[in-house]
C-alpha cells in the first residue's frame, strides 16, 4: 500500500467511505414503509380504502387487504382460527385490545426495524422486540384482567387436534391477572416477546401506537425512522462522515 502516494490513498478511503455511507443509509431506509413476510401480509404497503373497523386508522397506507382487516374483527376467522374463548367468551372491552393488535401486526407498514427471520411453517418472518407505548400496554392489561385464559404464551403449546386452539391437558383456565401479573408481562410474553413493555408515552415519537388517528396521521412513522436510524448495529456512517471533509480538502 505505500505504493500509492498518501493524496490517493486519500481519494480511495474518501470513495469507500461514501459507499459505505451510502451502503448504510440504503440498509436504514430499506427497513421504512415495508410489510413483513408473513401470513396474510400484502408484499407492499399502499392505499386501502375499504379498511374495516378498528383497522381503518390505516387506511392511506397498510400491509393488509380489506379482507384481512374484516377478518381481524371475527371470531375464529379464517386467518389463524384463533379462539379468543378458549376458557370462556372473552369479555368485549377486553376482545378490542386484541383486535386492535391483530390490525396492528396486519396493517402496519412500520413495524420495519423489528422484523427478524420466524422459521416457523406458517410465516418466514416475525416482530420481535416492538416497543409499546406505556399506555396501550396498560390499558390492554386493565380491560382484560378479568378475562380468563390457560396460557402466558399464545403463540405455542396449544392443542390443535379439532382445527381450532384448545387448552392443553395440563392447564387451568384463570384470570389474566394470574397468569399475567404485570402489564409487561401481558404485553411481552403473550406473543412471545413480539412487544417490548416501554416506559415511552403515547405521542412521544419513541414507541409504537396500537391505535391512533388517522386524521392526525399515522404517528408509528415517525418511530420506524427514529429506531432505524438509532439502531446499534455497527454502522460505517459516524467515521464516514467524520472522514469525508479532510480527505475530500485533500484533493482539492
Ligand atoms: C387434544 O384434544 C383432543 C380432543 O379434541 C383430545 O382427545 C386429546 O387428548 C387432547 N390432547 C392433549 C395433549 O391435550
Amino acid at each position: 500500500m505505500g505504493f500509492f502516494p498518501a493524496r490517493e490513498m486519500a481519494a480511495q478511503w474518501a470513495v469507500l467511505g461514501l459507499l459505505a455511507a451510502c451502503l448504510a443509509s440504503a440498509a436504514k431506509e430499506s427497513v421504512l414503509n415495508v410489510c413483513m413476510d408473513a401470513k396474510h401480509h400484502k408484499t407492499q404497503p399502499g392505499p386501502e380504502g375499504a379498511l374495516h373497523g378498528q383497522c381503518a386508522p390505516w387506511k392511506d397506507n397498510a400491509c393488509c387487504t380489506a379482507e384481512t382487516s374484516t377478518g381481524a374483527h371475527q371470531d375464529q376467522s379464517y386467518l389463524y382460527s384463533f379462539n379468543w374463548a378458549h376458557c370462556r367468551v372473552m369479555p368485549d372491552k377486553c376482545k378490542w385490545h386484541f383486535i386492535q393488535d391483530t390490525c396492528l401486526y396486519e396493517c402496519s407498514p412500520n413495524l420495519g426495524p423489528w422484523i427478524h427471520q420466524a422459521d416457523t411453517s406458517w410465516r418466514r418472518e416475525r416482530i420481535l422486540n416492538v416497543p409499546l407505548c406505556k399506555e396501550d400496554c396498560e390499558q390492554w392489561w386493565e380491560d382484560c384482567k378479568d378475562a380468563v385464559t390457560c396460557k402466558e404464551n399464545w403463540h405455542k403449546g396449544w392443542n390443535w387436534t379439532s382445527g381450532t386452539n384448545r387448552c392443553p391437558r395440563s392447564s387451568t383456565c384463570q384470570p389474566f391477572k394470574y397468569i399475567f401479573p404485570r402489564p409487561a408481562d401481558l404485553c411481552e410474553k403473550i406473543w412471545s416477546n413480539s412487544y417490548k413493555y416501554t416506559l415511552e408515552h403515547r405521542g412521544s415519537g419513541r414507541c409504537i401506537q396500537m391505535w391512533f388517528n388517522r386524521a392526525q396521521g399515522n404517528p408509528n412513522v415517525a418511530v420506524a425512522k427514529y429506531y432505524a436510524q438509532n439502531r446499534g448495529d455497527a454502522s460505517p456512517a459516524p467515521w464516514a462522515v467524520l472522514l469525508l471533509p479532510p480527505a475530500l480538502l485533500s484533493l482539492l
